[in-house]
C-alpha cells in the first residue's frame, strides 16, 4: 500500500499534518525538523519509562550523564554491601548517615543490619538518584546534596535527626560509598573535612575502594586506619576502610 503523502493525508484529514503545514505556512520549523523532535520526544518517554522500572538502568544513566561523581561501572554487590553493614553497631545511639545512596544496594543493607530508619540518613548528589531512593525505602532520610555539606547539614535547623532536646543527634557512623579516587581534588577534600569534622568522638567511617593498597584517602584528613577488609565477590574486588577519630577500642 502506497505511503500517505502529505497532501494526500491532509485530504484525509490528518489533524496533526494539517497543524504542521499551518505552522510551515507560518514560518514555523519545517516538517521534518518537527517530526524529528517528535522523534526524540517518544525515544526520552521511553528511556524513562525503562529507568523507572530497573535501578540498574537509572545507575548506567547516571553513569553516563555523570561519569565523575558515579564512578563505578554497576553498583555495589550485595556481598559488598553487607560486609560494609556488617560494621555498623545498629544499636549505638546516634545517626548512621550514608554518603552517596546510588540506587539503595547498601542502603538496604544497612536496615537489614537492623539500623532503624528514622536514624538512617542518606545523601546523595543525583537528583534522579534521590528520588529512586525516597520512592524505594519511604521511611529513611534522602537528603538531595553534596557530601562536602555534611557537617554543615548535620549541624543545620534542617537536619532531620534530632534528641529529645531538638539538638541534631550526633554522626556515630558514616557509610560512604563515594568514588573518592574520581571525584576532583577540590571537591574531594572538603568533602573529607566535613566528614572528618562531622564524625562524633567514638564515631566510625567506613568507605569502600577499588585500590587495595595504599592508605585511605580519609587519613589525610586527620582520621585513623582501624581495621579492613578485602571483599573479592564484587565487580571489581574492593577493600573496605574501618577508621575513627583514633585507634580502636578493644
Ligand atoms: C559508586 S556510586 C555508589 C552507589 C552505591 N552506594 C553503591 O555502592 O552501589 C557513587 C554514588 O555517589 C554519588 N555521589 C558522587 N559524588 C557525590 C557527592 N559529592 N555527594 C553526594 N553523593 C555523591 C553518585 O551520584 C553515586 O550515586
Amino acid at each position: 500500500m502506497p505511503l500517505p503523502t502529505p497532501r494526500s493525508a491532509f485530504r484525509n484529514g490528518d489533524a496533526r499534518l494539517r497543524t504542521a503545514l499551518a505552522a510551515r505556512r507560518n514560518g514555523g520549523p519545517p516538517l521534518a525538523v518537527r517530526a524529528a523532535r517528535a522523534s526524540v520526544a517518544r525515544v526520552r518517554r521511553a528511556v524513562d519509562h525503562a529507568v523507572a522500572r530497573s535501578p540498574q538502568s537509572l545507575f548506567l544513566r547516571e553513569l553516563v550523564t555523570q561519569p565523575g561523581t558515579v564512578g563505578a561501572i554497576c553498583a555495589s554487590s550485595p556481598r559488598l554491601a553487607a560486609r560494609m553493614a556488617a560494621w555498623v553497631d545498629a544499636a549505638a545511639p546516634g545517626v548512621v548517615v550514608e554518603l552517596g545512596g546510588g540506587t539503595g544496594v547498601i542502603t538496604a543493607a544497612l536496615l537489614a543490619r537492623g539500623v532503624a530508619p528514622e536514624r538512617l540518613v542518606v545523601i546523595e548528589q543525583s537528583a534522579a538518584l534521590a528520588a529512586h531512593l525516597r520512592r524505594r525505602f519511604p521511611h529513611i532520610h534522602v537528603v538531595h546534596g553534596d557530601a562536602a555539606e555534611l557537617a554543615r547539614l548535620a549541624a543545620g535547623a534542617d537536619w532531620p535527626c534530632r534528641g529529645a532536646d531538638g539538638a541534631p543527634l550526633p554522626v556515630q557512623c558514616i557509610v560512604s560509598g563515594l568514588p573518592l579516587l574520581s571525584i576532583p581534588l577540590p571537591v574531594r577534600q572538603r568533602i573529607l573535612q566535613a566528614g572528618a569534622q562531622a564524625l562524633a568522638p567514638g564515631g566510625r567511617l567506613l568507605q569502600f575502594t577499588y585500590a587495595m593498597r595504599g592508605p585511605s584517602l580519609w587519613q589525610g584528613a586527620g582520621l585513623v586506619g582501624q581495621a579492613r577488609e578485602r571483599v573479592l565477590a564484587n565487580l571489581p574486588p574492593a577493600r573496605i576502610d574501618v577508621l575513627g577519630h583514633g585507634a580502636a577500642a578493644h
